[in-house]
């Protein structure tokens, strides 16, 4: 029996080529570019490559789309859904390493570890002052989570234990969590206006695209300090760029950006004020090893008509 045909965004992790070992045959991503492809049973999403309709016209019997991960902005969801083709993703697993990054990249930005690290490391750094590198508070200070989705409540898990005040906007209250991890609701303005750190960790929708723009960062406290771990396009670039450069705000933290990765001469990457990491959130061992497994368990059970673990539902 010929095994199913499956295209990736190649080249895959080793632990997931060992995972579907002859199970499946991996065909490269270009084959579904161009021309007609009927012998295709699924895609295999690994870097957030975009499937859009035009595509999956071109694969007119996939049975699943699997996703390596959990945001699936790069899918058009309502196409696979117009079509009956399932998507799964890896939900529940990846929260708390990716709030770990988040808090690791709150802590370098406000403490300007990068700096510290680069000065450290250089001939200049010849003698010790008190006076150099000082970065601004974490413990006692207000955080304002955008998200409070898995990870955003892990996050303001994690900032009890730095006595903040946790203020958090979300699409929908959620009274349970506010009782549960003692976070507040606020509006988004005054989240900006009230923030010590502000933390984006909703995914990536229409409503949220560019919701960090010149406005949102205008109202953020000249000391503030922005945390990326959602999505790149969340924030406009160039209005971060602004901002940054002309110190309207104390600094960035970004382990996602718009574009990704950004052009190597791009101005953001010569600032100070910038801590930046490539799309590390859920860069764990461990964590890896079970997107690994989730999503090529959700592959294997969409070629054999059977329930995914994890099924992404196309209503926004
Ligand atoms: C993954 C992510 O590293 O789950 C997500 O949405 O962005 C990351 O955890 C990524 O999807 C794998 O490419």
């Amino acid at each position: 029996m010929p095994l199913p045909i499956v295209i990736a965004d190649t080249p895959l992790d080793l632990v997931i080529e060992q995972l579907l070992a002859g199970k499946v045959e991996i065909l490269p991503w270009q084959t579904a570019l161009a021309e007609m492809r009927p012998d295709v049973a699924a895609l295999y999403t690994y870097g957030h490559p975009l499937v859009d309709g035009a595509m999956l016209d071109r694969l007119p019997n996939l049975k699943v789309i699997s996703n390596y991960g959990v945001g699936v902005d790069h899918i058009r969801l309502a196409e696979a859904a117009k079509r009956g083709i399932p998507v799964g993703n890896t939900p529940g697993i990846l929260d708390g390493a990716t709030a770990d990054m988040g808090f690791a990249l709150l802590l370098a930005a406000a403490r300007r570890l990068a700096e510290g690290d680069r000065y450290a490391r250089s001939p200049d750094f010849a003698r010790y002052d008190p006076g150099y590198i000082l970065g601004r508070e974490v413990h006692a200070s207000t955080l304002g989570v955008i998200g409070l989705g898995r990870i955003g409540r892990q996050v303001a898990k994690r900032a009890r234990g730095f006595d903040m005040t946790v203020l958090y906007h979300n699409r929908r209250r959620d009274e349970a969590a506010e009782k549960s991890l003692g976070v507040r609701y606020a509006a988004f303005d005054e989240l900006l206006a009230a923030a010590d750190f502000v933390m984006l960790c909703c995914p990536l929708t229409d409503e949220t695209r560019g919701l960090i723009n010149a406005a949102a960062l205008s109202k953020m406290k000249p000391t503030a300090i922005l945390v990326n771990i959602a999505r790149g396009p969340i924030v406009d670039t160039a209005a971060l760029t602004e901002a940054l450069q002309q110190r309207r705000i104390y600094g960035a933290a970004l382990d996602v950006t718009d574009p990704e990765p950004l052009p190597r001469d791009h101005p953001l990457l010569s600032l100070d004020n910038v801590t930046i990491v490539p799309h590390l959130g859920s860069a764990t061992e461990q964590t890896r090893t079970k997107m690994a497994e989730i999503s090529v368990e959700n592959l294997l059970r969409g070629l054999a008509g059977q329930p995914l673990l994890h099924l992404v539902s196309a209503a926004p």
